[in-house]
C-alpha cells in the first residue's frame, strides 16, 4: 500500500530465497501480541465450487463462518429478492468482524486463474526485468517494491509487490509492462471486473449503514483504484520466526478486495489472536479500510490482518484498493448521526488523512484519531 516509505539497505545476515534489494516499503509495526499459527500449511482439500459444509458454521447474527474466522457472503443475493437480507448480513460483517469472504462476485473464475498465472509469471520473470520498475517513489503511478529488513524491530519484510494504478485505466494501461504480453490485456480486465464488484459491494454497504443516495454518489463519483500483484517467496526454516510477508497492519482505503492463491497466509487479529483466513476457491477476500471505518463513524471496523510466509510454497495475491479522491470530504454524513450515535470524527478530505497518515507513520485506524472530535 502507498504508506510511508523508508530506505533500508540489506545487510542482513537473513537467508531468503529471493532478492535481496534496496527497498522501500510499507512501514507497518508487528502488534505485541504475535501468534503464529502452527497450522497455516494444512490448507484442506476443497472442491473447486464447493465449501465444506463442516468449515462452516453460523454465528448469532445468522453470518456463515469459514473456519471459525471469516463470515461468508453470497453477493448474488443483492440482485433479486434477497437484496435486503444480503445488506444486512453484509452491515453485520463489517461491523462485527471488518470483511467477509465473498463468493458469487461476478468475475469468472477463468478470469482468476489468468490474471493470478499473469501474476506468477511475472515474478518469475529475472530480476532485471522487474527491477526495471522498481521505483523509491511512492506516488508513482506504476512501481515495483521489493522485501526489506527493519533493522530496529530485527525483522525481514519479505512481500515484493507491483503496485500500479488501475482507474480509469486508459489513463494507467500505457505505464504497464509489457512483459510478460498477456500482462495490459488481462490485468486490464480484472480491474474493471473487479471494480465493478466494488462499486455494487459498497452501494449495499453504505445502504446497509441507512446513507442517503447524494452521500454515496459524492463518494463513489471520482474514486480511485489503486492496484498490487502480491509476491511473498518461501521462507528458509530457520528464518521463519524473523520473517513476515506484511506485518500488522489496517489498509488506508474504503475497501480492498483481495484475490489469494490456494496457499494459506493470511491472518487477521481476532479476540486479540491471530486466525488465519484460509483460501476458498474462487472466493475473494474483503477488508474494510480506514476510510470506511471513518465514513461509518465507526460502525464498521477496519482490519487488522498480516501475511505470514512458509518454508514450502510461494504465494500470491492481488489487490485491488479502493480510495476515494483527494478531495472528497471523509466525516461522516448527518444522516448517520442522532443520540444514539454521536459525532466521533470531524470532517476533513481524504488527502488530509493520507497527508497526517505520512507524518505519523502508523500502521493501523491509530491514523483516524487525529481526526476525532475529541483530538480537537
Ligand atoms: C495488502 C495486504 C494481503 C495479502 O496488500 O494490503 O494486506 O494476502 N495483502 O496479500
Ligand atoms: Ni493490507
Amino acid at each position: 500500500m502507498r504508506v510511508q516509505s523508508l530506505i533500508i539497505t540489506l545487510t542482513s545476515h537473513i537467508r531468503i530465497h529471493r532478492i535481496n534489494s534496496p527497498a522501500f516499503q510499507i512501514l507497518v509495526m508487528a502488534p505485541a501480541k504475535s501468534v503464529v499459527a502452527d497450522d497455516h500449511l494444512a490448507f484442506p482439500a476443497v472442491g473447486k465450487d464447493t465449501i465444506p459444509v463442516s468449515n462452516v458454521k453460523t454465528d448469532m447474527y445468522g453470518l456463515e463462518i469459514w473456519e471459525g474466522a471469516f463470515p461468508i457472503i453470497d453477493m448474488g443475493g443483492l440482485h433479486g429478492p434477497r437484496r435486503s437480507d444480503t445488506i444486512k448480513q453484509l452491515a453485520h460483517a463489517c461491523q462485527h468482524y471488518g470483511g467477509f469472504m465473498l463468493k458469487n462476485h461476478g468475475i469468472s473464475e477463468k478470469l482468476l486463474g489468468d490474471i493470478m498465472s499473469t501474476a506468477r509469471e511475472f515474478f518469475h520473470l529475472p530480476e532485471e526485468e522487474r527491477m526495471k520498475l522498481y521505483s523509491p517513489d511512492p506516488t508513482s503511478l506504476i512501481r515495483l517494491a521489493t522485501g526489506f529488513k527493519d533493522d530496529k524491530q530485527n525483522v525481514f519484510v519479505s512481500r515484493e509487490s507491483l503496485k500500479f494504478h488501475a482507474h480509469p485505466i486508459e489513463k494507467y494501461v500505457n505505464l504497464w509492462p509489457t512483459n510478460p504480453s498477456s500482462y495490459r490485456e488481462v490485468v486490464s480486465e480484472y480491474c474493471v471486473a473487479a471494480k465493478r464488484a466494488e462499486i455494487t459491494l459498497l452501494e449495499a454497504l453504505f445502504e446497509g449503514l441507512g446513507m442517503e443516495r447524494k452521500s454515496i454518489d459524492q463518494i463513489l463519483d471520482n474514486h480511485g483504484q489503486y492496484a498490487s500483484l502480491n509476491y511473498y517467496p518461501t521462507c528458509d526454516k530457520s528464518n521463519i520466526g524473523l520473517t513476515f510477508g506484511l506485518r500488522g497492519h489496517t489498509d488506508p482505503t474504503i475497501i480492498t478486495m483481495l484475490l489469494p492463491d490456494e496457499v494459506p497466509g493470511l491472518e487477521i487479529l481476532k479476540d486479540g489472536d491471530w486466525v488465519p483466513v484460509k483460501p476458498i476457491p474462487n472466493t475473494l477476500i474483503v477488508h474494510v479500510g480506514d476510510v470506511l471505518q471513518g465514513l461509518s463513524n465507526c460502525r464498521y471496523k477496519s482490519l487488522l490482518h498480516r501475511v505470514i510466509v512458509n518454508s514450502e510454497t510461494e504465494r500470491l495475491s492481488i489487490a485491488s484498493y479502493c480510495y476515494p479522491s483527494n478531495d472528497t470530504q471523509m466525516g461522516p454524513p448527518k444522516e448517520l448521526i442522532d443520540d444514539d450515535h454521536p459525532l466521533i470524527y470531524k470532517d476533513y478530505t481524504y488527502e488530509e488523512f493520507y497527508t497526517t497518515m505520512w507524518k505519523q507513520r502508523l500502521p493501523d485506524a491509530a491514523r483516524l484519531n487525529a481526526f476525532k472530535i475529541s483530538a480537537a
